[in-house]
């Protein structure tokens, strides 16, 4: 648009050249003036536009457009179209201008045509008044320059408007209007694009919309309305053939509704908006309909069979959705008119049952989006009759059977196919030559068996190639990185491939690189600059890690249960958008690059002083040694550090929770850490994992435990935002990653959408305190009775002494306690009878005597043995040891019995520790926008 404005102006401009009004071939002075003060308020102009803006007919400059009779501008079009590819990694966005709109403008009196569009030259201001004042305008583009505040009611003196768009893709724009009635004098407006603006106050929208007559676009997305089935008995909205109210949040019953009513619509967005209910049969009444999204909501049941009328129906989404369904009955259903125009159908994750023969009926279509169904059968061979096929998701249903080069045969146009999560087989011949040319496949769990197919040889256009767990094998031959040396993301992990890579693959543009659970051997290759995600854990990847290994878009680098040797290198100081790195299981010797300023090799933001974003560090069982790592002051957003398995030494740094205030989990077991347990860690008030067993800490348990504030609530839930994610049915267009690792044992449940990183929602969190095998000494403190959310305390094997604080009854979430090996004496506290959720405990080994305190719950703990949770304590007595109290008499040990009714088998066992969170991580790079 711009662009064309640049090469028309002096079009137009040598067209009027012979008009007599015309004076002396430039601008009006006073307008000129205008433009170069509105220039200078510019502060940035990366791409130069304005370069132009020089010299006396400012007619010529670019976008600017004069009329050839008085001289006036009547048009300043500046405006971008936002693209996704401006935003950079880290979130921020390219814009063509920034500064400020300076109220010179006022002086273009016959302005018409105002486009700043996508430049930042709003940035937390509100709309300017004076815009009100530009009387001439008929059309206003300021959308998409970050304004915030309240939209000025003066744009209602703006009486001859009829383009009016000032909606905001930007996330931080806080844009608000609390009363639209300046909107009503507006009677000209064509198009009105209002969408972020946030109208939750603006209870009386819809009558101020509805004095539009001659409204064509409206487009109130995500706004906040929430009046739920805002009626209209009448509507003017004869000519309004875009709607888009998608975003709102509604939450009422689909029908009865207004927009039902407005029969001229030819696309309607009410994606999103909470609606309910059966899919209306009101749908049927927009004759005129093109598209339809209706997706994301939380409709049921088949869809209307009025929809048959529907013939220019192009797109429909109902997806997600609960159809509930056969997939034949739903496409009986559709439009069936002379000319088939049904392109695009969503109706992916909305209960449909059936096979996939129905859908070769719908002879146009382009895009088939079914995936996370209940589809069951073979595929049909005559889906290769769909010539128009470009998308094919038939993903996560039950398809079964042989996908074979006759199923391809006509789709010539195919660019993105995904077969993942199904029983299917992909069979083809070794010479086949496909007819299409994909941009993303996804074939995970498919059996292709064999080596890289050859027909992938052909696809170099592909920038998503998911093969991961289809039976593959052998060596990756070179023409693969060289094929796919454009790629974005590229996965094929869990398969039995072997052999080495190339040392390099720097030549590449991957973003992301599974190779996860293979047999890869050889070295590690260095990596491409662009690399986002890479996981190359288990695998036999053994040598060092190259000297300048990563990248600084790293976000995630899993590189666990190899034979890595060496050194962690320097380079990971220069990895600052890290979110996790994992490098348990290896080889790896001495310490971490303390990435102090002198080892910072280039400030790769210098705008932000340094520090890394890294949420999860995982350095578990290798040969790591020297101090706590000086690394850690660097990461100060830190939440899970497991260290533990390692030789690292000396006494523990008192900064801890200064400089990772955050920890959730400190694992540091089994190293030859010393000295006392700092009192600072206890201030670490998200800890809930402490585990600092197998080392030789010596002297006291700090008593400030108090303020291990997670510890101290017994609800172990962290807190967790909304699972709900409206990206993920872009997945298949690929913007958004959806990454899913299955990991050994011992990881988390994670979800890291953008910048922030959550727990999954209600993953319950195991709480821990091991300070086992340690040469601890002195009491157990009293505090330890207000961890009411501790699950698993072991303080065996160490030299405490003192009785048992009688407060540990207070501990109703333990279900392990492991006081053995120790020196404790005194009488075991009756109330340990109080620890209800208890299945483990010992005892062992310390000086305890007197009577054994009995209880349903203890009674029932190590029941092949019982014995063993007291032995070693020569002077305790009583039921379960064989002798008895001193005075007791024989038969008053019969009522020490089993209770008959509660023999469920205790499933907690002894080695517990982190270890059995069960490992899932799921790690989702969402879109910055929430369209695209
Ligand atoms: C413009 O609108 C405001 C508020 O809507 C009003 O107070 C003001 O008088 C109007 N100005 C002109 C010049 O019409
Ligand atoms: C239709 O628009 C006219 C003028 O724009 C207005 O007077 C009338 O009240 C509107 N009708 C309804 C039902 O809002
Ligand atoms: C709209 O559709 C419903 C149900 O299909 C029907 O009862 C109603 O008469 C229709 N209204 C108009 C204005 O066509
Ligand atoms: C799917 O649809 C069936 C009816 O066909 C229904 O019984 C079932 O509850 C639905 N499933 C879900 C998860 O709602
Ligand atoms: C598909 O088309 C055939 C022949 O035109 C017809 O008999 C059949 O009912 C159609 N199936 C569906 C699901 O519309
Ligand atoms: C995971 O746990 C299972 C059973 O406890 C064990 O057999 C397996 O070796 C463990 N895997 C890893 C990678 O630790």
């Amino acid at each position: 648009m711009s662009m064309w404005c640049f090469l028309l102006a002096p079009t137009i401009f040598a067209s009027s050249v012979s008009s007599e009004m015309f004076v002396n071939g430039s601008c009006i002075a006073a307008e000129r003036d205008a433009l170069l003060s509105f220039k200078a308020g510019i502060t940035s102009d990366p791409n130069g536009r304005l370069r132009s803006w020089r010299g006396r007919d400012c007619c010529r400059w670019y976008g600017v457009m004069c009329s050839s009779r008085t001289g006036h501008v009547l048009k300043l079009d500046l405006g971008n179209d936002l693209y996704i590819d401006d935003i950079l990694n880290n979130g921020s966005v390219v814009h063509w201008l920034r500064g400020q709109i300076s109220s010179s403008l006022l002086s273009l009196h016959r302005v018409k045509h105002l486009n700043l569009s996508g430049n930042d030259l709003g940035r937390h201001m509100p709309i300017p008044k004076f815009i009100g004042a530009l009387k001439s305008l008929t059309h206003l583009d300021l959308s998409n320059m970050g304004f915030s505040g309240r939209v000025p009611p003066q744009l209602g003196n703006l009486t001859r408007l009829e383009h009016l768009d000032i909606h905001s893709d930007w996330f931080y724009a806080y844009a608000y209007s609390s009363d639209v009635s300046w909107l009503e004098r507006l009677h000209s407006l064509v198009y009105l694009d209002m969408s972020d603006v946030d109208l939750r106050a603006a209870v009386n929208w819809l009558h101020s919309v509805n004095t539009l007559p001659n409204l064509s676009l409206l487009q109130l997305s995500n706004c906040g309305l929430n009046s739920s089935s805002p009626s209209l008995l009448h509507h003017n909205l004869t000519v309004l053939e875009t709607l888009d109210l998608s975003y709102n949040p509604f939450n009422s019953h689909a029908a009865p509704n207004w927009y039902w009513d407005v029969t001229s619509l030819k696309s309607l967005s009410i994606r999103q908006c909470g609606l309910s209910g059966p899919f209306p049969d009101e749908l049927g009444n927009l004759t005129l309909l093109e598209t339809l999204n209706m997706g994301w909501n939380n409709m049921e049941g088949m869809i209307p069979s009025t929809l048959k009328n529907l013939c220019g129906l192009e797109w429909i989404s109902f997806a997600p959705s609960n159809i509930g369904g056969d997939i034949t009955d739903l496409i009986e259903r559709l439009p069936n008119c002379s000319s088939d125009n049904l392109q695009n159908l969503f109706l992916f994750d909305s209960n449909i049952t059936g096979t996939l023969e129905s859908v070769l009926n719908l002879t146009s279509l382009s895009g088939l989006f079914i995936d996370e169904n209940y589809l069951s059968g073979s595929v049909p061979v005559e889906i290769g009759t769909l010539r128009n096929l470009r998308i094919l998701g038939i993903s996560n249903n039950s398809l079964s059977g042989v996908i074979s080069e006759a199923h391809f045969s006509g789709l010539t146009n195919l660019e993105e196919i995904d077969l993942s999560h199904n029983y299917l087989q992909v069979m083809v011949g070794m010479d086949w030559e496909p007819p299409f040319n994909l941009k993303e496949a996804y074939l995970t769990s498919c059996h292709l068996g064999g080596q890289v197919p050859n027909w992938l040889r052909g696809q170099s256009n592909l920038s998503y190639l998911g093969v991961s767990d289809t039976g593959l094998g052998g060596r990756i031959p070179d023409w693969f990185w060289i094929t796919f040396s454009k790629a974005y993301s590229l996965d094929l992990s869990y398969n039995q491939f072997h052999g080495e890579l190339p040392l390099s693959l720097e030549f590449m543009s991957v973003e992301e690189l599974f190779l996860q659970s293979n047999s890869f051997t050889g070295s590690v290759p260095q990596l491409p600059g662009s690399v986002v995600i890479l996981d190359i854990s288990n695998n036999f990847f053994n040598g060092q890690l190259p000297s300048n290994f990563g990248s600084p878009y790293l976000q995630v680098a899993v590189l666990f249960s190899n034979r890595i040797t060496g050194i962690i290198p320097n380079s990971i100081c220069g990895w600052t958008n890290l979110r996790l790195l994992d490098l348990s299981n290896n080889l790896l010797m001495r310490g971490l690059p303390d990435c102090g300023k002198e080892e910072q090799k280039q400030p790769v933001n210098s705008a932000s002083s340094f520090g890394l974003q890294i949420r999860t560090l995982r350095l578990r069982n290798n040969s790591l040694s020297g101090g706590f790592p000086l690394f850690l002051k660097q990461c100060q957003n830190l939440m899970f550090l497991d260290l533990a398995q390692n030789i690292f030494s000396g006494e523990l740094p008192v900064w801890i929770s200064e400089h990772m205030p955050s920890l959730v989990m400190l694992q540091l077991r089994s190293n030859n850490f010393s000295g006392h347990i700092p009192i600072e860690i206890m201030t670490l008030s998200s800890l809930h994992i402490l585990d600092l067993a197998s080392n030789t800490f010596s002297g006291v348990i700090p008593q400030s435990l108090v303020k291990l504030k997670a510890l101290t609530t017994a609800a172990m839930v962290l807190d967790i935002s909304d699972d709900d994610d409206p990206f993920l049915d872009v997945r298949h267009r690929g913007t958004t990653t959806y990454y899913v690792s299955n990991t050994n044992n011992d990881t988390l449940s994670l979800v890291i959408k953008g910048e922030v990183l959550e727990y999954r929602k209600n993953v319950e969190f195991v709480t821990s305190i091991d300070l086992s095998c340690n040469r601890l000494a002195g009491q157990i403190p009293e505090e330890i009775g207000s961890l009411l959310g501790l699950v698993n305390l072991n303080l065996s094997s160490n030299f405490l002494s003192g009785n048992i604080p009688y407060k540990i009854g207070n501990l109703q979430s333990l279900e392990s306690l492991d006081l053995s090996n120790n020196r404790l004496s005194g009488e075991i506290p009756l109330c340990l009878s109080n620890l209800t959720s208890i299945s483990y405990m010992n005892l062992s080994y310390n000086n305890l005597s007197g009577r054994i305190p009995s209880g349903r719950q203890l009674d029932t703990l190590m029941a092949d043995d019982p014995t063993s949770m007291y032995i070693g304590n020569p002077g305790l007595c009583g039921h379960p040891l064989p002798n008895a109290c001193p005075g007791d008499q024989p038969s008053q040990e019969a009522p020490m019995r089993w209770s008959e009714d509660d023999t469920t088998q205790m499933d907690f066992h002894l080695g517990l520790t982190v270890g059995f969170l069960v490992g899932l991580w799921i790690i989702f790079f969402g879109l910055l926008f929430k369209k695209t």
